[in-house]
């Protein structure tokens, strides 16, 4: 087939990869559709709302609603019938029995099939266990009517929230999974505008060397190197939490042991801060789901089981430091500082907060919270309960009269608190930091009881 000079792009499912993807790529130049079966979030889309918190993401939409580049289709049918390449965005959660429930990426290859009208390039852009890109060409093809040809890419997506549009547009790499050399065409094609622009500012990390970030593989490869990714980086995080245990054991610093060995190339410095644990929609669902495809292909991957098991003990263990410092939890207030599972994103979806608040108010607490982004999306879980649970409108708010504060997500505001004045305001001085973002010196010195992780 010859590659059509009048691309027009359609993103199917617009949340946290959805968005970014499609407003970046109208940001290249492409003329891009989105859509989503959830109406009331295409609507707001549609009118130049955010649907979630990302950073410079409600700008973008509007300037590229204001382009005309970016448009929000009346239905996801109209979507597939408008666009030439298809970035398929829809979750990929965890199902009841471990494996990856998929009914969404089947549900949206019914529809595509259902609506080919002209030769279309598919791309898998959600995160889906390997030979899932196969099953979805298959099942295009039974449930179309075969006069249209088509053929599935997958273009694994590795932004992270918080800094999706920073990462979209200095990726560190772009893998293309391709079974053909018209999907390896086209989406060069669509990928070239982000290649120039990154060698013209020398920004990109891989451009700047030099070097081109593109991938080009086949489909389960690609599929294999997003799980891969994630899993090693939950693999990082769970091992740098077991030294800071070792360190408390033994009286060392878990941030010197990361500096100390991160500087080694082999390892780097990055996804090795001792905390809470990690969580969100990635990397607790695709180690589970990893591990379950491994297992399902007659591979052993209990070394990945012991990561998740590692990760989440790290609740009971900021609960058991907070009963350490106050001797008894029941009848205490807590104040927390951060619920969002990482800084700059509202996202609380598999947070360590939610089963720290839940274990506390088990323990018999009353809570104060506070997020910058992030009390809208908590309340879903834990709805407002004075006194028990209350959500206060700033973090010295929260902290007042409070016996304890527990920090959970390292928000750089935190550390603009006068921490003299909220000694004052506090009943008890005593702060348990679950991601090490104070400086315990400076803390203990206006006399707080500090408790950081890994950190004598
Ligand atoms: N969130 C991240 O940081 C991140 C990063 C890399 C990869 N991923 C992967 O990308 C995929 C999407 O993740 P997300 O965080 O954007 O999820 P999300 O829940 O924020 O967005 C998914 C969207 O798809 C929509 N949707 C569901 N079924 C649909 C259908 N049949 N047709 C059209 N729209 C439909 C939903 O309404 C929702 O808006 C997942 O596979 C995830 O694992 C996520």
């Amino acid at each position: 087939m010859t590659i059509s000079a009048n691309i027009k792009i359609a993103v199917l499912g617009l949340g946290h990869v959805g968005l970014p993807t499609a407003l970046g790529l109208a940001e290249l130049g492409w003329p891009v559709v989105g859509a989503d079966d959830d109406q009331a979030k295409a609507r707001r889309i549609a009118q130049g709302e955010a649907p979630f918190y990302e950073p410079g993401m409600a700008e973008l939409l509007q300037r590229q609603l204001g382009s005309g580049r970016f448009q929000v289709a009346g239905s996801v049918p109209d979507a597939v019938q408008q666009g030439t390449i298809l970035f398929v965005c829809v979750g990929t959660p965890l199902g009841a029995d471990g494996r990856v429930d998929l009914s969404q990426v089947e549900s949206v290859a019914r529809t595509i099939a259902r609506n080919l009208n002209g030769y279309k390039l598919i791309v898998e852009k959600s995160t889906t266990p390997v030979r899932t890109a196969e099953q979805f060409h298959r099942t295009i093809a039974r449930y179309s009517n075969g006069q249209h040809p088509f053929d599935v890419a997958v273009n694994p997506e590795f932004l992270r929230e918080g800094t999706a549009l920073q990462d979209f547009f200095h990726p560190d790499r772009v893998v293309l999974g391709v079974a053909t050399p018209e999907a390896r065409q086209m989406l060069l094609q669509i990928y070239q505008p982000l290649l120039e622009r990154m060698a013209a500012s020398g920004n990109g990390s891989a451009a700047s060397k030099g070097s081109s970030p593109l991938m080009v593989t086949d489909l389960n490869t690609a599929e294999l190197i997003k799980h891969s990714a994630n899993a090693f980086l939950a693999l990082k995080i769970s091992f740098i939490n077991l030294i800071a245990d070792f360190c408390e054991a033994t009286g060392a610093d878990v941030t010197e042991v990361a500096r100390g060995i991160g500087m080694d190339p082999r390892i780097g410095p990055a996804f090795l801060r001792a905390g809470a644990g990690y969580g969100g929609y990635c990397l607790p669902k695709d180690l589970k789901a990893f591990v379950r495809i491994a297992e399902e292909h007659g591979v052993d991957f209990s070394l990945l089981n012991e990561v998740g098991r590692i990760n989440d003990a790290r609740a009971e263990r900021i609960v058991q430091r907070l009963r350490h410092a106050t001797w008894v939890i029941k009848g205490k207030t807590v104040a927390v500082w951060g619920l969002a599972f990482k800084p700059h994103t509202d996202d609380v979806r598999d947070a360590p907060s939610l089963r720290i608040v839940s274990r506390l108010r088990e323990e018999g607490a009353s809570l104060r919270l506070h997020d910058p982004w992030a009390m809208e999306q908590f309340r879903r879980d834990f709805p407002d309960q004075p006194p028990r649970l209350v959500y206060c409108p700033s973090p010295e708010n929260a902290a007042e009269g409070a016996d304890a504060l527990v920090i959970l997500t390292e928000w750089p505001e935190y550390l603009k608190a006068d921490l003299a004045r909220l000694r004052e305001s506090m009943a008890a001085p005593i702060i348990v930091d679950g991601r090490n973002l104070m400086d315990p010196a400076a803390v203990r010195a206006l006399g707080f009881d500090y408790y950081g992780i890994g950190r004598p």
